[in-house]
């Protein structure tokens, strides 16, 4: 959480920082602020929104070609404009922002106040920045050894950008944990926590690696660990496209989001996919296919919404390949000495491939010797970094908090892997593969024709925007669907919702329904149809308000819910990508008309970085 931001060039500094600051608005928006260089070092800082600080400072000098700024996700202490980054050492030598957490920080705050230092803030980043002070006056050193000594002291994540008061021709940038990216211009370069605030200025960048320090000054780039060996950057090119990361006419970052469905499964399936339709070739798994084919047994590890597809991956894997498999909360896996054999494979997922949780999960399995696969969305990111192979989603940059094109893409992407390895272990027959092949490129069109339907969820969503409860309702590949819906609906609408597998309603959730529990049921047709038919009347006999999700012409359950949706029909195991689409456009609505913001719902951020 945290975005990061920084320029060094020619250039005014204050427009480059603050638009890059509200593209990276969606890692959190507690507080943001800015640090400029024009011969002294101004700060600018103010709780809120990127807006806020833009309004503060309208009447502020914002001159200079130097500068730092941040948008917070609060950590230590509440947002208010003291903890505000950027955050200034005690003798005003250095200023300094931060993404991650500094585990050992109150250690150091204590040792730091044993030697006269006086805290302004409640913030782990301001012990560094009086840290590196401290060792700077202290050692007489020059900034850069400053930062990379203070920083060999310090247990935990960051991404940092440090300017220093009596070095003022550079921005010290650092990584460990936390994402830093620095693009390389004519004379200037940018920094940023992803490369969204980068891609307009230039498509040079270098990701930078755990325990790089970089020095920079408008005409050089120094890398080095922190431990002073130095380093070859390594430049790659952005694939990114400015228009992936704006609204393009949408009223949210949400809504345009999920009308690319269609669009983003299918570059998921770009280049996998034979031309003919009749085979799937996964790249990024291909060294590693027949170790992942023969394994005993799979965990898929994730938190949130890619938990939930990781849940969809498991029916897929089962179902399909018949390898066992187990789902795993990261958080929980990583902190409850699990089994782990080294002839498991264990898939990570994860849309940001920064979420810390995973990354200790995944670097817990590494130890175990597992093999260890990320399904990732973005380019250059952790976790594909940290695992030993993996497969890209492509859905493009997804900015709204709520996850949704994540969620397809990540399905798409396990959906391929198990049918290929259904097919290569033999438990698909040619022809089930190819015509799973087939239906998986049907789900793009009939995504576009349940995106017709858009004003029906709309006006179903005016009618139950009051609501205080939602159960959702699922079974088999669907049960996933329905934590989903329940999810999307809670983060974004603030309203209370729960996800259950249908069958479980009768032990306890029966009870909570009445005349006014909107319960959502999704009910396409699969083998335990009937048995969710008679899920729908048990609701009905205690007057629950039933929103079905159905397949198309279906009549039985017409008669019985209060509100269908249809939608079309698909392979039983590819139904959770089209039924979610339904349930992402009813939170969406609903949040609208309670007047939420949905892009950035409260108290939460798009990468979760903390732990
Ligand atoms: O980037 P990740 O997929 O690892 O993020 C995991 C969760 O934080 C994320 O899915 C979260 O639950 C979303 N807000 C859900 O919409």
């Amino acid at each position: 959480m945290c975005g990061i931001v920084g320029y060094i060039g020619p250039k005014n500094a204050y427009p480059i920082i603050i638009n890059g600051l509200k593209r990276l608005e969606y890692r959190g928006y507690d507080s943001a602020g800015i640090a400029l260089i024009d011969k002294e070092i101004s700060v600018f800082k103010k709780k809120g929104k990127v807006s806020d600080l833009e309004e503060f400072v309208s009447d502020k000098n914002t001159a200079g070609t130097i500068g730092i700024g941040h948008t917070r996700w609060a950590t230590h202490g509440e947002p208010n404009d003291v903890n505000a980054h950027p955050h200034v050492s005690m003798k005003g030598e250095f200023v300094v922002i931060h993404n991650g957490i500094i585990e050992n920080y109150s250690r150091l705050k204590k040792r730091l106040e044993d030697r006269g230092y006086v805290f302004q803030s409640e913030t782990d980043t301001e012990v560094l920045a009086n840290l590196i002070e401290y060792i700077y006056s202290f050692s007489n050193v020059s900034a850069e050894i400053a930062v990379r000594l203070a920083l060999s002291k310090v247990i935990g994540a960051y991404g940092i950008l440090v300017i220093c008061r009596h070095e003022q021709d550079k921005i010290i940038a650092a990584r460990k944990g936390s994402p830093l990216v620095i693009g390389i211009g004519e004379g200037e370069y940018f920094f940023a926590s992803d490369a969204t605030p980068i891609v307009e200025h230039t498509k040079s960048v270098i990701y930078l690696n755990d325990n790089d320090v970089a020095i920079v000054t408008k005409d050089e780039l120094s890398l080095k660990t922190i431990h002073n060996v130095q380093v070859n950057p390594k430049v790659q090119k952005l694939s990114l496209d400015i228009g992936e990361i704006e609204k393009g006419g949408y009223d949210h970052f949400m809504l345009k989001e999920i009308f690319e469905q269609p669009k983003s499964i299918l570059d998921t399936f770009r280049g996998r996919v034979a031309l003919d339709r009749k085979s799937i070739h996964l790249g990024g798994l291909h060294d590693v296919f027949d170790r992942i084919t023969h394994a005993k047994r799979i965990i898929i590890i994730g938190c949130g919404t890619s938990w939930h597809a990781g849940l969809v991956g498991e029916y897929l894997f089962e179902d399909l390949a018949r390898i066992p498999v187990e789902v795993e909360y990261a958080s929980e896996f990583r902190y409850r000495n699990p089994v782990i054999f080294p002839d498991d494979v264990i898939i990570s997922i994860s849309q940001s491939g920064e979420t810390a949780d995973t990354l200790a999960a995944i670097k817990l399995a590494k130890e175990a010797g597992a093999l260890v696969l990320g399904v990732c969305n973005v380019v250059g990111s952790s976790i594909p970094r940290e695992t030993h192979a993996g497969v890209y989603t492509h859905a493009g940059p997804e900015i709204g908090v709520a996850s949704t094109k994540a969620f397809t893409a990540q399905v798409t992407v396990l959906a391929m892997m198990a049918t290929s390895m259904g097919f290569k272990r033999g438990v698909l027959s040619q022809e089930d593969y190819e015509k799973l092949i087939e239906e998986l490129y049907n789900i793009p069109p009939k995504i576009e024709e349940i995106l017709s339907f858009n004003e029906e969820f709309k006006r179903i969503a005016e009618l139950y925007k009051d609501a205080t409860n939602f159960l959702y309702l699922g079974r088999g590949y669907l049960f996933p669907v329905a934590l989903e819906g329940a999810l999307k609906l809670k983060e974004i609408s603030y309203i209370h919702a729960e996800g259950y597998p249908a069958a479980e309603m009768k032990h306890g959730p029966i009870a909570l329904i009445d005349q006014h529990m909107p319960v959502v049921v999704i009910a396409t047709k699969d083998k335990s149809y009937e048995k969710i038919v008679s899920n729908i009347q048990e609701v009905k006999a205690r007057k629950g308000i039933v929103i079905a999700i159905v397949n198309k012409g279906d009549t039985i359950i017409r008669d019985l819910a209060d509100h269908v949706l249809e939608i079309p029909e698909s392979h039983e195991a590819l139904a959770p990508l089209l039924t979610v689409v339904p349930l992402q456009l009813l939170s969406y609505y609903i949040a609208v008309f309670r007047g939420c913001n949905v892009d950035q719902p409260r108290n939460l951020a798009k990468s979760v970085t903390v732990e």
